[in-house]
This record gives structure tokens, sequence and C-alpha cells, in this order.
């Protein structure tokens, strides 16, 4: 049992940030307890990220703020899930008091830069601080939340969130049983310095959520192919990473986004996340990856935007070619980072004025 130590109205904030799937998460064997159907790995953002704060208040009733506005409980909603995660941390640490939060993320919000990995990251964390009075991760794991545990928890508002509670590259492990399921740091950030330009075609929620879409996976005659493959792929990309080899990782995270979105693209119902300005750029970079030599590799996930993967050393030039191609297009500029923090206070006497990337 984890007492309360947080007494009401002392403000914690959380800034987590969001990350990009190298092999994707695709698919849940049992959406219930967010079993996924594959391992899965990304690379950790820094500057795409959620900004959370939480304090206890008095009384039953939870109050979420996104971005200014009060948001509803209502089942139908989509915050619904916002309300759901509160419940559930409460019910781990075996305490009552009820939250207000305040959120706002620093980039589009539900169109394939993850929000709900930043989003829910950040809400474990800030609510979790909020509830017990600690920002430490050594003090949190001391109460019985250790990192693995928060990370977890996190993946149970969104799959993808339990990876954004540790930096650099994060392997989340599906295993034989739900209960061995693994979240893990394979290495940090420091050990590759790693570009992310995140072409915004859209900034405009998408159509199909992440969640309905893994639901159709199973409908996809490729699917079972995707799955039979995925722990070879999974070997690539951990070698590719180990060695620090772009050339391999860039082969593997493009097959790895096509055969995703081929997957979606023909399930029961079918999502298409592909725009024609996507596939426009797609060919673009495969194109002066050939002809001009552009060190760069394409990866998407569920929505429009294109994530632009280079060695940081490449990304200034990477950055000029894109910027010449398509100077109508809103490059968002991130990099590998080293994951969330925690600490006592707003997040104006944390961080100032929040601004958008
Ligand atoms: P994305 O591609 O941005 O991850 P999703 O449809 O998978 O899009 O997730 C968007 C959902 O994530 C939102 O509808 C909301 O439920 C949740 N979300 C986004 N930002 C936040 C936030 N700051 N705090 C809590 N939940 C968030
Ligand atoms: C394409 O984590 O958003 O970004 O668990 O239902 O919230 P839920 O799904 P979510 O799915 C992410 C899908 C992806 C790939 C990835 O991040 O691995």
């Amino acid at each position: 049992m984890i007492d309360s130590m947080a007494p009401e109205n002392m403000t914690f904030t959380a800034s987590a940030p969001s990350n990009i799937a190298f092999v994707k998460y695709w698919g849940k064997r049992d959406a219930a307890i967010q079993w996924p159907a594959n391992d899965s790995l990304s690379m950790t953002l820094t500057r795409c990220r959620t900004i959370t704060s939480a304090k206890k208040i008095p009384g039953s009733r939870d109050i979420f703020r996104f971005e200014g506005q009060e948001l509803t409980s209502d089942r139908k909603s989509s915050s619904h899930k916002v309300f759901e995660h509160l419940g559930r941390l409460r019910e781990e640490l075996r305490v009552t008091s009820a939250l207000d939060i305040t959120s706002q993320n620093t980039f589009p919000t539900a169109c394939g830069i993850a929000s709900s990995a930043s989003g829910f990251a950040a809400l474990t964390l800030a609510a979790t601080a909020a509830l017990t009075g600690e920002t430490e991760w050594d003090k949190l794991a001391v109460l019985g939340m250790p990192r693995q545990r928060l990370a977890h928890l996190a993946r149970m508002g969104s799959g993808s969130a339990g990876r954004s509670i540790f930096g650099g590259f994060v392997h989340w492990a599906a295993g034989d049983t739900a209960n061995s399921q693994e979240i893990v740091e394979i290495c940090p950030s420091s050990h590759w310095g790693l570009s992310d330009l995140v072409i915004v075609f859209s900034g405009h929620s998408k159509h199909t959520s992440s969640s309905d879409a893994h639901k159709a996976a199973w409908g996809s005659p490729f699917f079972p192919a995707r799955l039979a493959g995925i722990h070879s792929r999974m070997e690539r990309v951990r070698a590719a990473i180990k060695s620090r080899n772009i050339e391999a990782l860039g082969e593997q995270i493009e097959s790895d986004a096509l055969e995703m979105h081929a997957v979606a693209m023909t399930g029961t119902p079918a999502a298409n996340y592909i725009q024609e300005d996507t596939a426009r750029f797609l060919a673009w970079v495969r194109q002066e990856r050939s002809t001009g030599g552009l060190p760069a590799w394409f990866t998407i996930d569920a929505g429009p935007n294109v994530h632009l993967i280079c060695e940081t050393n490449a990304y200034a030039s990477v950055a000029k070619r894109v910027a010449e191609a398509w100077p109508q297009v809103r490059v968002i500029m991130d990099q590998i980072g080293p994951g969330p923090t925690l600490a006592r206070g707003t997040a104006k006497e944390l961080f100032g004025e929040v601004t958008n990337v």
C-alpha cells in the first residue's frame, strides 16, 4: 500500500517526449490488457513533447484541461481514455484523491506524430507524482513504482506510451504471455546521434484512430506474413543500431513502415493514412537517394506525415534539400533524446511559456 504523502494543490509536472517507431507496434493480441501482436522498437524524440501538470484536489471529480479547454469524461469522447487512465493509476497506487490535470503538446495532435505516446507517458508520470508526492526515479521505485512499472502503466493508456518512459532506443517485447512483456532501453541516446525531420502534410486529426486500426489488422491477408517476419526484422534493426549502420537501419525502417501500411490498407475495415503528398514525398526520397545520394530514410506512423531519419551530422544538408524541393511544407526538426523529466512545480515555473515546435 502506498500512502499518498502529497498535499492537495501541490503541482507536479512531467515533460515526456514522443517517439518514432522503427519497427511498428501494429495489432493487439488482447486489447483489454494491451498485449501487442508483435515486438516493436522506437527512438525517443526530444522536441515533440507533452507537458502535463497534475495536482490533488478535493472531491471525487477529475478535471482534464487540454490546451486551455476542459475536456469531458463522456464515454464516447476521445478524452474518455484519460479519465479511465487516472482511475487505473489510483487503483494501482491504492489511493482515492481526485486530480486536476492540465496538458499541452508542443506539436500537432492525432496525426501520426505519436501524441498518444507522449500524452499518456506524461499523464502517467505527472499523476503518479501528484498522488505519491515523489518525483525522483529511485524514490518512486522504493514506493513500488520503478520505471519499468511506470512504463507498463503508461502502455495501458496507449501502447506506444510505454516506450516514451525511456530515452534513446527502446524495445517493447511482446513476450510469450501478456505478463512476460518487457519494455527496455537497449541503448541510451548518447549511443548514436540520429535526427528525425517530421514532414507535416496535415496537422488535422486522422479519420481512423490507431486504436481502431489495430483491431482491423487481423482482417488483412498480409498480417500473418508480417508477424512471421517480425523477429528477423527486429534482429536486423537491433544489429544496425548496435553497429550504427544507417544504411542497414534505413532499409529496415522503410520496409517496416510500408509493411504496416499495407496491413492497414487491407485490414477490415481498411485504413488509409497515406495521402497523395505523402506518396509523392516517399517517391522523392527514394529517387534522391538513388540518384543524388540523399542520406535519409523514411518511416510513417498512423497519419499522413513522414518522418525522415538521418544521422545528425547529415541533418543540415538533408533539411536544405527538403526545403529546396518542398518549399511549402512545414518541417519539425527533431532528434533522439534522453526521455522524460518529472519535477515539482507548474509548467510555467519549470519551462516558462511552452511554445510549439
Ligand atoms: P497520434 O498519431 O498523435 O498518436 P492517436 O489517434 O494515436 O494519434 O492518439 C491521439 C489521442 O491521444 C488523442 O485523441 C488523445 O486521446 C490522446 N492524447 C493526445 N495528446 C494527449 C495529451 N497531451 N494528454 C493526454 N492524452 C493525449
Ligand atoms: C503506428 O500506441 O497509438 O504509432 O495502444 O491503441 O493507443 P493504442 O495505439 P498506439 O499505436 C501506435 C501505432 C504506431 C506504431 C508505433 O508507435 O509503434
